[in-house]
C-alpha cells in the first residue's frame, strides 16, 4: 500500500479526524488541569511555610532578646526548637537576631553560618517589620527554593527574624509525575482510539468497498449481483437501492434486448427490403431481403452511398433531404438476367434538435404486381380486339344487306351466313371468357365422379372420328393396363380433351397421326397425353403458350376460328382438379400435351 493512496481512503481520514479530536481535547484538559494543579500545590506549599514561620516566630519571641545569664539557655532553647520541634524535611530554618546575625540553623552543613549575617532582602525586609516576605531562589546547588522571613516581635520591639528556605524539588517532581501520568493517559487513549477507529471505519468502508466492487461488476454486465442488506441504516438503504437499481437495470436491458431481437427478426423476415442510412447517406443497416433484391451482399453494402447502391442518379439526392416520403421505381437487372422492378420509399428519420439524422429506404419488389398489371391491360386489349373484329364484320355485312343485298337471291343467304358465323364466334368467345372467369373465381364447382378412363377416351376419339377421316388423320389410342377409373368431373375433362384434340387436328396436316395415351405416372397420378406430328410450336412461344389469347400465328389461328383461350381454360380445369399440364413441342415435328390428374379423391372430398 503506497502512502498517499492510503491517506485518500475514508478509513485514514476517519482515523486522522478522531486522533486529532482526542489530541485537542486532551491538550485542552491537560493545560487547565496542570496549571490548576500547579497553582494549588505551590499556594499550599507557601501557606504551610508561612504558617510554620509564624509559629516559630511566636515561640522564638521569648527566647530572643534575652541577655545575661539566661542568654545561653535561651539560645539552647532556640536550637532545640529549630532542630527538633520544627524540622521540616529538606528545609533550613535560621533564627536571626535583630541585626540579622544567624543565631542558629537547622542545617548542620550550614553550622558555619552561625555568627555571620544573613543579608538577603527578605531578611532585611522582615527586620524592618514587614510580615509577608517570600521569594523564590535558586541556590548554589542549583536547587529551586522558596524562602520565607518573618520578624520576631517581643514587647513591641523587633528582636530578630525567622528565615526558612525550603526546597521545591519534591513539589516539582510531584507535578512531573502527574504530567507523566497524564501523557501516558493521552497516549493510551490515542492508541485505543486508533484501534477503535480502524474497527469502526472498517464496518463503514467494507460495505462501501463491496458496493464499489459489485457496481463495477454490474457495469461489466453481471446483473445477478446482489448486496446483503444488514440493517436499516444508511448503508443498508444504499444496499437496498443498489439491489433495486440492478434489478431495474436488468429488466430494462432484457426488455431492450428482446425489442432488439424482435426488430432484428422482423427485419430479417420481412418481405420488403429495408436500408437505413446516416445523415450523409451512407448505409448503416440493410436486411437480407434488400440484399437479395439489389443482388449485393448485405455486409459489403455497409458504408457505401445509398444513391449509388440503388443506381439512382445524383440529381435525385434531394429525396434523402426532402423530409417527405418519396417513391421511385428502379429497374435492377440481376445476374440471372431478370429485371426486377423495385419500388423504393424514402422516409427521413427525424430527431428533435438534430433535424434529419438519416433515412430509411423501404424496397418493395413490384415485378409481379407490374406483370399482373401489364397482363390485365393486355387482356382487356385482347378481348376488345377479339370482339371488334367480328362486330366490324357483322356491321359491314348488315349494311350491305340493308343496301339491297337482302333482295339478292345469291348474296342474301351468303351474307346472313357470314353474320351468323361471326355471331357464333362471338358467342364462343364470350362463353369461353365466362367459363374462365368462373374457373378464376372458383365458382365452377367440380362434380367429380369415378369415371372409366378407357370409356372417356374412346368417346372423345369417336366424337372426332368423322373430322379425322376427312383429314385422313390416323388416331391411335393406348391405355395402360393399370389405369381403370379416375375421380374427375367428366364434362370439364371432356372440354380439355376436346380442345387438345381439336388443336392437334388444326395444326396437323392431312395424313398425320394423333396419339391418345393414358398411363399411371410415377407419383401415382393419371397422366393423359395427346400427341401429334404436326407443325409444332417454336421454342420462343412455348413459355407463353398457356397465356390467355396467346396464339403462335394469330392470323392463321383466327382463321381456324380459334380464340387462343382453349389451352388456358384447359390449364385452369386441370389445376382445379389438383393436376398439372405441360406441353412439349418441336417446331415442324409435332406437339405433345400431357396433363395429370389425381386418381383418388383428394383430402376432404366425399367419395
Ligand atoms: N397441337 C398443336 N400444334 C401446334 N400448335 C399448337 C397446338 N396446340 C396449340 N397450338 C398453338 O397454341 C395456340 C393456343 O392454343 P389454344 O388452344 O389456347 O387456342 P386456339 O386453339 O387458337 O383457340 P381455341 O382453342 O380457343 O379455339 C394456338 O393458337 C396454336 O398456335
Ligand atoms: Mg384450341
Amino acid at each position: 500500500m503506497n502512502l498517499p493512496s492510503f491517506f485518500r481512503t475514508i478509513q485514514a481520514k476517519l482515523i486522522i479526524i478522531y486522533v486529532l479530536l482526542i489530541l485537542i481535547a486532551m491538550q485542552l484538559i491537560g493545560v487547565y488541569f496542570v496549571s490548576a494543579m500547579k497553582t494549588s500545590l505551590t499556594s499550599n506549599f507557601s501557606k504551610d511555610l508561612n504558617e510554620r514561620a509564624e509559629l516559630i516566630s511566636v515561640l522564638a519571641a521569648q527566647n530572643l532578646g534575652v541577655s545575661g545569664e539566661s542568654a545561653e539557655e535561651s539560645l539552647e532553647n532556640l536550637r532545640v526548637l529549630v532542630n527538633n520541634l520544627f524540622s521540616i524535611n529538606g528545609a533550613e530554618i535560621q533564627v536571626l537576631d535583630a541585626s540579622g546575625k544567624v543565631l542558629t540553623t537547622s542545617k548542620p552543613s550550614h553550622a558555619d553560618y552561625v555568627g555571620t549575617k544573613n543579608t538577603q532582602t527578605v531578611v532585611s525586609r522582615a527586620l524592618q517589620g514587614i510580615r509577608d516576605n517570600e521569594e523564590y531562589i535558586i541556590d548554589d546547588d542549583n536547587v529551586r527554593k522558596k524562602v520565607v522571613a518573618k520578624p520576631v516581635v517581643s514587647g513591641g520591639k523587633i528582636v530578630g527574624a525567622i528565615y526558612i528556605a525550603a526546597s521545591m524539588t519534591e513539589l516539582y517532581s510531584t507535578m512531573e509525575r502527574i504530567n507523566n501520568i497524564f501523557i501516558s493517559g493521552i497516549l493510551l487513549a490515542l492508541g485505543l482510539t486508533v484501534v477503535l477507529c480502524v474497527i469502526l471505519a472498517h464496518t463503514i468502508t467494507s460495505p462501501i468497498k463491496e458496493l464499489t466492487r459489485r457496481a463495477t461488476a454490474v457495469a461489466e454486465g453481471e446483473f445477478h449481483q446482489k448486496m446483503a442488506v444488514l440493517g436499516n441504516d444508511e448503508i443498508g438503504q444504499l444496499s437496498k437501492a443498489f439491489n433495486y437499481m440492478t434489478s431495474r437495470l436488468r429488466d430494462a436491458l432484457a426488455q431492450n434486448e428482446e425489442e432488439k431481437e424482435k426488430l432484428a427478426s422482423i427485419l430479417t423476415n420481412m418481405s420488403d427490403g429495408v436500408i437505413a442510412t446516416d445523415e450523409t447517406g451512407r448505409v448503416i443497416l440493410m436486411n437480407r431481403r434488400a440484399g437479395e433484391m439489389l443482388q449485393v451482399e448485405d455486409g459489403l453494402a455497409l458504408g457505401t452511398d445509398i444513391m449509388s447502391l440503388l443506381h439512382l442518379p445524383p440529381e435525385e439526392q434531394g429525396v434523402l433531404e426532402q423530409g417527405a416520403m418519396h417513391s421511385t421505381i428502379l429497374e435492377n437487372g440481376g445476374p440471372d438476367g431478370n429485371v426486377y422492378l423495385i419500388r423504393v420509399t424514402f422516409t427521413p428519420i427525424h430527431r428533435r434538435e438534430f433535424g434529419i439524422i438519416g433515412t430509411i429506404a423501404v424496397l418493395q419488389d413490384v415485378t409481379e404486381q407490374e406483370k399482373l398489371e401489364a397482363s390485365r391491360r393486355e387482356f382487356v386489349a385482347n378481348v376488345s380486339h377479339e370482339l371488334r373484329t367480328p362486330l366490324t364484320t357483322i356491321k359491314s355485312y348488315t349494311e350491305a344487306l340493308e343496301d339491297g343485298a337482302l333482295q339478292d337471291p345469291e348474296l342474301g343467304p351468303r351474307f346472313t351466313a357470314v353474320i351468323q358465323n361471326q355471331t357464333e364466334r362471338m358467342i364462343r368467345l364470350v362463353t369461353d371468357l365466362l367459363h374462365l372467369s368462373r374457373l378464376d373465381s372458383k365458382e365452377a364447382q367440380l362434380r367429380k365422379q369415378p369415371t372409366s378412363v378407357m370409356e372417356m377416351l374412346e368417346e372423345v376419339a369417336d366424337r372426332f372420328s368423322f373430322q379425322m377421316q376427312e383429314k385422313e388423320i390416323k388416331p391411335t389410342l393406348f391405355i395402360a393396363s393399370d389405369v381403370d377409373t379416375a375421380w374427375l368431373d367428366r364434362d370439364q375433362i371432356d372440354q380439355v380433351l376436346d380442345n387438345l384434340i381439336s388443336n392437334a387436328m388444326k395444326y396437323t396436316p392431312e395424313g398425320g397421326t394423333i396419339a391418345l395415351e393414358a398411363r399411371k405416372s410415377e407419383d401415382g397420378q393419371l397422366a393423359v397425353s395427346v400427341q401429334d406430328n404436326g407443325i409444332g410450336i417454336p421454342k420462343k412461344d412455348l413459355d407463353r403458350i398457356f397465356e390467355r389469347f396467346y396464339r403462335v400465328d394469330k392470323a392463321r389461328s383466327r382463321n381456324m376460328g380459334g380464340t387462343g383461350l382453349g389451352l388456358s381454360i384447359a390449364r385452369e380445369i386441370v389445376k382445379a382438379h389438383g393436376g398439372t399440364i405441360s406441353l412439349q413441342s418441336e417446331f415442324g415435328k409435332g406437339t405433345k400435351v400431357t396433363f395429370t390428374l389425381p386418381m383418388e379423391p383428394q383430402g376432404g372430398e366425399a367419395r
